[in-house]
């Protein structure tokens, strides 16, 4: 079958890899293109480079869109989010549990309507394409019918997604317990959705407080039949949490080896928080393969604490970057990476342009086991991509004129760029949102 080219003249960055600590990328690890050339043939990149090498293979008479003075960067990624959380942004002044208590969990239970679970699913998607978030990996409500709203939602604009129905049947109100069908609407679900276009299926138990141990073992068995999923659950995020786990599960060493022993560790499960944690489970969750998904901006509005980049490196430990919304104070990727720099200057760990904008794209491909789907601008990745407009606003025009290399200007951006920035999102080939649309 042919498939139709898209030429996108544009300065273009990716990372071929990790670029290191160090204040420069290290070498073979970013890929610039000053005045570069993006080929795309359907839903895939075709090629990567300078335009005036590749101006001359192009198909005749080819039309060549005009993208000079923006920057096209593969999409970006937040490995934690919860979707259903979309309203509860911005309440006021709790940590975990009473924030759980007072706004969250209610905020859920309107997920049993359909309705709104659709609608919701639609603005959430809206304002990930806004903040030029091509990839999440998503939580839903307890309810099964959340997810089928989510899930199609996705595949009608053709969106690389990874998500799962909440499992939870015990401590919280009525109407979110799922303790007679959670494992059956999981299995039901993964049926339906898992491998269905671009969608993976992650089973989620919310956290160990809100399952028995028969649901996470029965997740764990999940799992075990079926290596391809995902797993994604909360971990030691907050002290009175750590606490409560101590008093629910007795004579378990530590929280992780709750997961530990129901199965729930391995490549493909991520973590969310990790904040309170020793260098024995770090070095237990790199052994395994699995992730934390750090989220700057609400471990800052729950006051959880501070996220430790450096032991994660120490022990070697994956972690990724993730909003956490409705926690999180802010969808766009610019935001965690400003948010994750300030909490490395907290901890004496600074964060660099090249680690947060690797992280943002490749890094957290690699971590969901997605990189070679997304994550780069490369012949075969899939066409998601940003298109970023340093000169969004006259604060970033006057700050970017001052900028003498892509360093500076990277770091420019990840500390004063917002959705603003975002000029166009462009999703399997095609461009999906469009900041100055009329
Ligand atoms: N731990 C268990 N559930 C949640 C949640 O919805 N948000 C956050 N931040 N932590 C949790
Ligand atoms: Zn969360």
């Amino acid at each position: 079958t042919s498939s139709t080219n898209t030429l996108i003249r544009a300065e273009l960055v990716s990372f071929a890899r990790n670029p290191g600590e160090g204040d420069k990328p290290s070498p073979g690890s970013l890929e610039h293109y000053g005045d570069g050339l993006l080929w795309l043939q359907g839903q895939h990149i075709h090629a990567v480079g300078h335009f005036s090498e590749l101006a001359p293979s192009l198909p005749e008479g080819s039309e060549v869109l005009d993208y000079r003075g923006k920057l096209i960067m593969p999409g970006f990624i937040d490995t934690h989010v919860h979707y259903v959380q979309l309203d509860v942004m911005a309440s006021y002044g709790r940590q975990l549990l009473d924030w759980l208590n007072d706004y969250t969990f209610p905020e859920e239970c309107r997920f049993a309507n359909h309705a709104h679970a659709e609608a919701l699913s639609n603005a959430f998607l809206d304002e990930m394409l806004r903040a030029g978030t091509t990839t999440a990996q998503v939580f839903g409500s307890s309810h099964p019918g959340s997810m089928d709203a989510f899930f199609s939602a996705c595949n009608k604009r053709q969106l690389r997604m990874l998500a799962g129905k909440v499992l939870m049947d015990r401590n919280a109100p009525e109407g979110l317990l799922d303790a007679a069908s959670g494992i059956a609407d999981t299995e039901r679900l993964i049926e339906d959705w898992h491998n269905s276009q671009r969608l993976g299926y992650s089973v989620t138990p919310r956290f160990a407080p809100t399952s028995t141990k028969t649901q996470m073992d029965a997740a764990g068995a999940l799992l075990r039949n079926d290596p391809t999923l995902w797993l994604q659950t909360h971990l030691a995020e907050n002290s009175c949490e750590l606490d409560w786990v101590a008093e629910l599960f007795p004579g378990n060493q530590d929280y992780l080896s709750v997961y530990e022993k129901a199965g729930l560790v391995g490549p493909r499960s991520t973590f969310a928080h990790g904040i309170h944690l020793d260098n024995g489970m770090r070095t237990r969750l790199a052994e395994r393969g699995a992730n934390i998904a750090f989220c700057p901006s609400s471990n800052l509005f729950l006051g959880s604490g501070l996220f430790d980049r450096y032991a994660a490196q120490e022990t070697g430990m994956a972690f990724s970057y993730a909003s956490d919304i409705g926690a999180g104070t802010d969808l766009s990727g610019f935001d965690t990476l400003k948010s994750a720099y300030q909490v490395g200057q907290l901890s004496g760990q600074p964060l660099t342009a090249w680690q947060g904008f690797y992280g943002l794209t490749h890094g957290n491909a690699k971590t969901l086991a997605l990189d070679s789907h997304i994550g780069q601008l490369a012949p075969s990745f899939e066409a998601d991509f940003v298109v970023i407009d340093s000169n969004a606003t006259p604060l970033l025009t006057r700050r970017i004129q001052r900028c003498s290399t892509l360093g500076e200007r990277l770091f420019a951006l990840m500390i004063l760029a917002d959705d603003r920035a975002i000029y166009e999102t462009w999703a399997a080939g095609k461009c999906q949102h469009q900041r100055d649309q009329s």
